[in-house]
């Protein structure tokens, strides 16, 4: 069994068509997604679509709740006014997809899914105190999840309580140890933020016990022609290519 975790599309449609080809052509038997499948970008509707028709099992992410209206928390203009935008580009059913999207899922029970984190779903796992303590918080209260897959920060990580992999800019792959529980990031989809400006995605090798990491070329000034039509802030049309 190999399942493919994609996170953070934010409606980039170059994007997530560069690396669901990427993990069709790697012959994964599942898709899951971990959440921010809108925001930011031109395509929500198209991404939705896309993600529908390959079957992409997902949670839901903050900028997914956002647009569903279920919380109002206080945002930044820029995402404010993408928002009002996805609003408006989605249909009614595509609405409801969002809108029905649970927080978190479990995948054989050993295969836990969340956006932000397993204590709360906006965490940022963003500092090495954050990822440890979340790292107990599993082993005290979930102590069945081996591996805990989550996305909001749009970094590649693999976290365990001995080990840490970061600065994954190229496609490559890691051994892991059953005997440890990890936290693993497959990184950004529609807009990297580890200062390289690849789309990113990951597989898990259940039997092998590995996960392999895709760092994927994509259209990006297609992408970015989109937004700037689209009047969306140009300044999330540029940090594109910057990967950031
Ligand atoms: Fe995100």
């Amino acid at each position: 069994m190999r399942f493919g975790i994609i996170a953070d599309i934010h409606a980039n449609l170059e994007a997530l068509t560069a690396v669901l080809d990427t993990l069709k052509r790697q012959e994964v038997d599942q898709i899951f997604c971990v959440g921010d499948i809108v925001g930011y970008n031109a395509n929500p509707a198209e991404c939705i679509e896309l993600l529908k028709e390959n079957g992409v099992i997902s949670i839901s992410g903050n900028h997914d709740r956002f647009t569903s209206g279920e919380i109002d928390a206080i945002i930044r203009k820029e995402t404010r006014d993408v928002i009002n935008f996805t609003r408006n580009a989605l249909s009614t059913e595509q609405m409801d997809y969002i809108a029905s999207l649970p927080e978190e899922r479990y995948f054989e029970d050993i295969f836990l899914f969340v956006h932000g984190s397993p204590r709360h779903k906006d965490e940022y796992i963003n500092s090495l105190q954050i990822a440890r303590s979340n790292l107990q918080l599993l082993q005290r209260e979930r102590p069945f999840v081996s591996v805990c897959f989550y996305g909001h920060t749009h970094l590649p990580y693999i976290i365990s309580p001995n080990r840490i992999e970061t600065d994954i800019h190229r496609s490559t792959s890691f051994e892991l140890d059953p005997k440890f529980t990890y936290l693993i990031n497959p990184g950004g989809v529609g807009q990297p933020r580890d200062q390289c400006p690849l789309a990113s995605c990951a597989i898990f090798d259940v039997d092998r016990y590995v996960v392999h990491y895709f760092r994927v070329e994509y259209d990006i000034e297609t992408t970015q022609g989109k937004i700037r039509e689209a009047g969306i802030d140009h300044k999330i049309a540029d940090r594109l290519s910057k990967g950031r």
